[in-house]
């Protein structure tokens, strides 16, 4: 890999976190009433989020939608078959109980991806539309349902009106 491949990689991961880490940060502004902040902080997660798609695109790695469904059941995968169940045994060891359950509730709803993504990757094998149906995502622990939501949700147990539609 060139240098400036691996650059690349390192910038999209960085500018990547910062965009969470600034709509994070935003959130936190809200809550303590720096409306003007949380916008500013927002604006430029926004920013860093363009900055994500044009490395991420010049790398090269966005290819057609089956390649990057591939491509995302494979990454799902791994942290659920690997990467979380590791983390999780260190968690325990090291007796942090929130991030146990934070690898834990995102260890589950990984598979949960896995097989939503394996099953459009089914409908365009047989040439079929994928199904139309909305999406619910779990505001606590990101659990993911098609339709609508459940009563409760079935991984970290939050009432119904933690779920939101995603866009
Ligand atoms: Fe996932
Ligand atoms: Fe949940």
């Amino acid at each position: 890999m060139t240098k400036t491949n691996e650059n690349l990689k390192a910038a999209f991961a960085g500018e990547s976190q910062a965009n969470r880490r600034y709509l994070a940060f935003a959130r936190k502004a809200e809550e303590e009433g720096f409306t003007q902040v949380a916008k500013l902080f927002k604006a430029a997660a926004e920013a860093e989020t363009v900055h994500a798609l044009n490395h991420l695109r010049i790398i090269g790695e966005i290819k057609s939608t089956v390649e990057n469904l591939n491509t995302a059941v494979s990454g799902e995968t791994y942290e659920f078959k690997e990467m979380y169940p590791e983390y999780i045994e260190a968690a325990k060891q090291e007796g942090n109980k929130q991030a146990s359950w934070s690898f834990d509730v995102a260890n589950q709803v990984e598979q949960i991806h896995a097989s939503l993504f394996s099953k459009a990757i089914e409908a365009l094998k047989n040439k079929k539309a994928l199904e139309k149906v909305d999406y619910y995502v779990c505001g606590v622990c990101g659990n993911t349902v098609e339709d609508s939501p459940p009563d409760k949700c079935p991984i970290c147990g939050a009432p119904k009106a933690k779920f939101f539609k995603s866009a």
